[in-house]
């Protein structure tokens, strides 16, 4: 074999977390393989771009600097993807890859398979076959393309696998490696574990008034949930966001504190609608700039129960075992759910679906369960599947 050129792509913070795991296992690959080295090139679209959503995973994981970073930032989702995609061809044009590696679903996965395979260029889909079934999420169709063209689609479980087997997908294009977000996961838990919670919240807080409600020396016996919300069909409208914050200040903040890294598509919708102040004010919920990887990680180890509509988060509290009530009504993750063995269960937004939910799962112990191949090891099998691709 000659030496392969592969472009991988990034975009958006679960991305950072995918792509760790898989430059260290290039590297490894390069290193027991000097003749036939594979030359790798980082593209970072800039999709997310503050430091704390960005700098610091590159940091934290040791993920080296972008080669490239297309600046595209934010926009409404055709100027995403077509600002990506005509200063991504570029890179393609110039560099000639054998391969571009796209992960998970966001815009910089479509905009850059799509632009990709234009170009004949051989797309590889990690975290491929997700299916939520539900086309009103931007990263459902963000899946559906980037999979229908991609040539080797690696998938996390056999329900992904499976799923793309119905679409029609040859077998040959399919192998299933297992979830690259948990090689992260098992390479970081004992770092993560050293950090102090209270740490945690004094080096991350948005409002620095909030530090009298902080538990004093060591975590409550109540110990905390753990928060986060980011999608549009939940922050998006005001409808939707002020009932979920109404039942989080008058029931849950009431019962048990609430640690809430505030991600920044939902930091700006509790401005425009005027909901900030409301929620700064409870003195029970502990508001937190988007905090690091391990730092999460030991928050969601700690966290009694977890509210969340994150994917990743989803996946993770199934491998810790954090009982996790996940604020959507459908996922492309069943696998995480608990009548798959998992730590989820689905209430959309309905807060009287959240409140049955909370109560109940808050009553339940940790319930860690690894799915098959979620063992740390799937980042060399996504190389392995790569180069011995005929
Ligand atoms: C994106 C992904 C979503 C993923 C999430 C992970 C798509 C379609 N959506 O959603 O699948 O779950 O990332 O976090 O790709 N913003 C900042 N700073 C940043 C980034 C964003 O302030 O560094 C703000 C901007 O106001 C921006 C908004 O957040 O308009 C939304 O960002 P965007 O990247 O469009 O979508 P996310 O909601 O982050
Ligand atoms: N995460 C993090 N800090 C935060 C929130 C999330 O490090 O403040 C991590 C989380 O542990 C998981 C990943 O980010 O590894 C999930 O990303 P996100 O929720 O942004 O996107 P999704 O998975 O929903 O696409």
């Amino acid at each position: 074999m000659n030496s392969i050129k592969i472009i991988s792509v990034v975009g958006a913070r679960p991305n950072f977390i995918k792509i760790a795991p898989f430059m260290r296992a290039i590297n490894q690959y390069n290193e027991n393989n000097l003749e036939n080295r594979v030359i790798h090139i980082l593209v970072h679209t800039g999709q997310h771009y503050d430091d704390r959503m960005s700098k610091a995973f590159f940091e934290s994981l040791d993920i080296p600097e972008p080669d490239i970073n297309l600046g595209i930032g934010s926009g409404s989702h055709a100027e995403q993807v077509g600002n990506t995609m005509i200063a991504y061809e570029k890179i393609l044009l110039q560099e000639k890859p054998d391969w571009v590696v796209v992960v998970g679903d966001v815009n910089a996965t479509l905009a850059c398979s799509v632009t990709a395979k234009k170009l004949n260029i051989n797309v590889c889909h990690i975290e491929a076959g997700l299916r939520s079934g539900d086309l009103t999420m931007p990263e459902e169709i963000n899946r559906l393309v980037t999979d229908r063209i991609s040539d080797l689609l690696l998938t996390p479980d056999r329900l992904s696998s499976e799923n793309l087997r119905k679409e029609g997908v040859p077998e040959k294009k399919i192998k299933f490696v297992g979830n690259i977000m948990i090689d992260t996961l098992v390479n970081n838990l004992e770092k993560a574990s050293k950090l102090a919670i209270r740490e945690i919240i004094q080096n991350n807080l948005i409002d620095n008034s909030v530090q009298e409600i902080l538990p004093s020396g060591k975590e409550t016996d109540k110990g905390f949930a753990l928060l986060t919300i980011h999608r549009p069909s939940n922050v998006d409208k005001r409808e939707t966001l002020e009932p979920i914050l109404d039942f989080l200040i008058d029931e849950v903040a009431t019962e048990i504190p609430v640690i809430w890294p505030v991600h920044p598509r939902t930091q700006k919708m509790l401005h425009d609608f005027d909901l900030w102040q409301k929620i700064r004010n409870c003195p029970n919920i502990i508001l937190l700039y988007p905090v690091g990887y391990h730092e999460m990680l030991r928050l969601n180890k700690e966290a009694k129960i977890m509210l969340t509509d994150s994917g990743g988060l989803q996946e993770e509290c199934c491998v810790l075992g954090t009982p996790c009530v996940t604020l959507r009504w459908n996922t492309e993750r069943p696998v995480t759910l608990k009548e798959h063995g998992g730590a989820s269960v689905l209430v959309g937004n309905n807060v009287e679906n959240i409140r049955k939910a909370f109560h109940n799962e808050l009553k339940t112990g940790r319930i860690p369960q690894k799915p098959e191949l979620w063992d740390g090891q799937t980042a060399m099998r996504c190389v392995d599947a790569i180069i011995n691709y005929t």
